[in-house]
């Protein structure tokens, strides 16, 4: 949708609020997105003329443009799919998303070559199409929040195109340290860097994070220059999820969860998407050793595991959706008898059964090898019935929140993990109440509204820099 006088707040972000699918009977069916972002914005009510540009990421969503179909402030780009795959999976997903979650091990090492440079002029193109878009749809000196690390390029370009603009870059990775990010050829990292300092101010999900991007642009860029770097936890959302977890379908789910993990049963739940950082392979290896070690806990224990399918078009995350599925099956025909399955995976995206698997979670295993923050370990505290003990990843952002009342794991020591797993599984119904009380309350001290309102007020309180 066009704003005849132009959006005074506008989001930029590769996935959008809203993605459509085309009917059998060619009818197209909009689904709306939920994430931080979402509730965020809804903090400026619909009169803000606020405008939330994002790309066209399947054929239901280009048919949609295609046919005029849209939300009210709401505009997708339709990028050229070729551009956009090169963009999102060859360099996004590829290369920074590996690069800041340090993912690269041999043999999986990147190999910078002329394929590389071709995706990297799609992945400029593809920034340039939404600095164009921007810069067309925003009112004089209106407030730009770009979003991630599909779009490092934008605020630069932006910059250029529009220079009464106020910009802000928000990442929800973690940020690479120099001797890490060193790996990207020096002209590229130097765009990146140079795109996001296009910008008046940038935000970081903690400390860590923000402090390893100034290290970068010491290293590459000269420093900060005007920029300003500031941090933003986001939090969860407790009066949605609270709600929300009380639905009849959760209730129903509920029921349903009960029956696999078995009457009597703990329950050790985990909720991810199927992605590498998330470490759900270690999990599974540390619930295995955990059945190794402490043999009472067979038959008394159900490691339910959602890993709901993500970036499918990559061969690397379907190799290891595989290896999840694999050793899930192993670990289930090994320990497993008539009366108890050990590992209950599920993969199709349910978000009413994962509140039910987190009301009903005696331990919750979050151990991602790096994350920028990890909503999950916020989240289930804060809906969980009874108490949860919580085994936190160090490398999860959350920990530098909630890491006091966490047990902290090394996420590549899977002894560890699993001895924390059994201390969880051990902790003394009143210290798990206790604890999941304090994590609570850690975890919803930015709620995403607050979240979002922060950070604008950030960027308009702040110098006009140019
Ligand atoms: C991470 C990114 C988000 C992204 C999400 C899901 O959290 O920071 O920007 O939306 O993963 O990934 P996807 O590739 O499905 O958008």
């Amino acid at each position: 949708m066009a704003v005849t006088q132009g959006a005074q707040v506008l989001v930029a972000s590769n996935r959008g609020p809203v993605s459509y699918t085309v009917e059998d009977d060619g009818s197209l069916r909009a689904r709306r997105g939920g994430g931080g972002l979402v509730s965020g914005l809804s903090a400026i009510g619909p009169d803000a003329g606020a405008l939330w540009v994002c790309s066209v990421l399947s054929d239901g969503d280009r048919e949609a443009v295609r046919r005029g179909v849209g939300e009210d402030g709401v505009r997708m780009l339709d990028v050229p799919a070729d551009v956009h795959a090169d963009a999102y999976n060859g360099i996004a997903n590829s290369v920074l998303w590996f690069v800041h979650h340090m993912l690269y091990q041999t043999p999986l090492e990147p190999v910078f070559d002329a394929e590389f440079r071709r995706q990297w002029a799609s992945y400029e193109a593809y920034n340039r199409a939404f600095a164009e878009a921007l810069a067309e749809e925003a009112a004089r000196g209106a407030a730009v929040l770009v979003q991630d690390y599909h779009l490092t390029l934008v605020p630069g370009m932006l910059r250029e195109l529009r220079p009464d603009l106020r910009i802000a870059h928000f990442s929800h990775t973690p940020w690479a340290p120099p001797e890490y990010f060193a790996m990207l050829p020096d002209d590229i990292a130097r765009q990146v860097l140079r795109g996001m300092l296009g910008a008046d101010r940038l935000g970081f999900l903690t400390h860590r994070w923000a402090d390893a991007f100034t290290a970068c642009c010491e290293r590459f860029a000269g420093g900060l220059g005007d920029t300003r770097v500031g941090v933003h936890g986001l939090g969860a959302d407790a009066d949605f999820l609270r709600a929300r977890s009380h639905e009849a379908d959760v209730e129903e789910r509920i029921t349903t969860l009960r029956e696999e993990i078995g009457e009597g049963r703990r329950a050790i739940v985990r909720v991810d998407r199927t992605e590498l950082s998330k470490n759900i392979v270690r999990g599974l290896l540390a619930y295995r050793q955990l059945l190794d070690d402490r043999p009472e806990w067979r038959e008394r224990v159900v490691h339910v595991a959602f890993a709901y399918p993500s970036r499918q078009d990559l061969a690397v995350y379907r190799d290891y959706t595989a290896e999840v599925r694999r050793l899930a099956d192993e670990i289930n025909e090994r320990y497993g008898t008539p009366g108890w399955r050990p590992v209950v995976l599920h993969v199709k995206d349910d978000f009413a059964r994962s509140l039910a698997a987190y009301r009903l979670a005696d331990v919750a295993l979050v151990n991602p090898i790096r994350d920028g923050m990890n909503l999950v370990a916020k989240e289930v505290p804060v809906v969980s019935d009874a108490g949860c003990a919580l085994v936190l990843s160090r490398e999860a952002g959350a920990h530098e929140e909630l890491g006091e009342d966490a047990l902290t794991v090394n996420p590549y020591d899977v002894v560890e993990t699993a001895r924390a797993l059994d201390e969880a599984l051990r902790m003394a119904p009143g210290e798990r109440a206790e604890r999941t009380k304090r994590l609570a309350a850690a975890a919803t001290a930015l709620p995403p509204e607050r979240w979002f309102l922060e950070q604008l007020e950030a960027l308009r309180d702040g110098p006009v820099s140019r």
